[in-house]
């Protein structure tokens, strides 16, 4: 035990009362930098107030409007309102017709809904290991694990960084594979001109809290096809026929025909009502994480941890998670430690992702090991995510590198 009130393990700097708290953290415990904290606006907060004097809550005029707007901006030909992306995820499978027996590709270094909808559509998940440099599914292995089984590959553009969709496009004309992108952190993300989401049959956004265009909880499908954007609608809501929601309108009472069993997945006009805003400010957004993005990368150009690498050429990052990876051969922290470390300078963190192989329910029911995944593995064993929400102040920044050294040591 140290004399000095300094915590073992800690450099001297570092002093605690209790298990947890540090003396002068580099923010006062009532200034906690939360952790992908959304920037609302008095636009947002004024438009959700006029649906509810509207007395129109749920899905209507403004969700009309939200499509429209986010077909405009990423160019697909259709878009379809849900709940989240999840939703978006899982109707996307069903509208491919996958289910039992078919094989779906994805990456080992994802968020559990990728893998969950690909399990309630009732396909099996098939993992491929993550290139080390992009963090994004690499091609080449996704090429050795096909089999006559597979049907379908689910990229996701981590962290906002494009996937390498010329390889992937190819390899799906080739083997005959549905393409579907989970577009949950690629909100501003483009590769070759294009968008991201409309490369394949379908792109699943996200607009959860944490998002670079946040509804609360909410997704959008995308997709090129008049048809399977029709499906997507029917299925979101109950199976029921088109304009459902209409039902109760001014128009008078009409009845609807259910022709599925379809699910609740519908998105409100509440929720819209905030990313009709959001979508609107999304490029002054991008701006200002891109200015973030640049003083993390110049401020911790010296320090033992990896740094994201620079955007491919000809691509546009979403910069939607700065990841830094902290691994203890080199930066001397084991990461959980940093993660404690930061929280205790009350500054919020994230981790994205453990590998897929590390959940139990996961392993045991498909029998995957880490070690056929080396990359991802490594990967979600050293990462952390650090804020980098549009709403962070230049104040905020320097908070964050600060602790950042701290925590280091340094
Ligand atoms: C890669 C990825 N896919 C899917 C999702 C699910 O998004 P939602 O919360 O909108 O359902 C998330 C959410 O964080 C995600 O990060």
């Amino acid at each position: 035990m140290p004399t000095d009130g300094s915590v073992v393990g800690y450099p001297a700097w570092v002093s605690e009362g209790s298990a947890g708290r540090v003396r002068d953290p580099v923010r006062a415990p009532d200034r906690f930098l939360v952790f992908g904290a959304p920037d609302i606006r008095e636009s947002e907060i004024e438009e959700v107030v006029d649906s509810l004097r509207s007395g129109w809550l749920g899905t209507g005029p403004k969700v009309a409007r939200f499509e429209n707007a986010f077909g405009a901006y990423t160019g697909a030909p259709f878009s379809v309102a849900v709940n989240s992306c999840t939703a978006a995820l899982h109707l996307s499978l069903l509208a491919s017709g996958l289910g039992p027996g078919d094989e779906v590709i994805t990456t080992a270094l994802t968020f559990c809904a990728t893998l969950n909808a690909i399990i309630h559509a009732g396909a099996t998940p098939v993992l491929a290991d993550v290139d080390p440099a992009t963090m994004n599914i690499d091609p080449a292995d996704v090429a050795r694990r096909i089999t006559p089984k597979t049907r379908a590959v689910v990229p996701v553009h981590f962290a906002g960084r494009p996937c390498d969709m010329e390889a992937l496009v190819g390899l799906s004309a080739r083997h005959g594979l549905i393409l579907i992108e989970d577009c949950a952190h690629a909100i501003e993300t483009r590769y070759g001109g294009r968008h991201a989401g409309t490369f394949g049959e379908f792109g699943c956004f996200s607009f959860y809290v944490t998002k670079n265009v946040v509804t609360g909880e909410g997704g959008m499908v995308v997709t090129s096809s008049a048809e399977r954007a029709a499906r997507i609608k029917v299925l979101a809501l109950h199976g029921m026929t088109k304009d459902a929601w209409r039902r109760f309108s001014d128009e008078g009472y009409r009845h609807y025909g259910v022709v599925d069993a379809g699910y609740k997945y519908n998105m409100m006009d509440i929720q819209a009502a905030i990313g009709i805003h959001q979508l609107g400010r999304v490029a002054e957004g991008a701006r200002r994480r891109e200015h973030l993005w640049a003083r993390y990368d110049e401020a911790f150009a010296g320090l033992p941890i990896g740094t994201p690498s620079a955007p491919e050429p000809g691509t546009v990052h979403a910069r939607h998670l700065y990841t830094i990876l902290v691994d203890e051969s080199t930066s001397g922290v084991p990461r959980d430690e940093f993660l404690d470390r930061m929280h205790a300078q009350n500054v919020g963190v994230g981790v994205h992702y453990l590998s897929v192989p590390e959940h139990p329910y996961y392993c045991e029911r498909f029998g995957w090991l880490m070690e056929d995944y080396p990359h991802a593995a490594r990967i979600g064993r050293s990462t952390v995510s650090l804020p980098l929400s549009s709403g962070l102040t230049d104040e905020d920044a320097a908070d964050v590198i600060e602790a950042v050294r701290r925590c280091l040591g340094q």
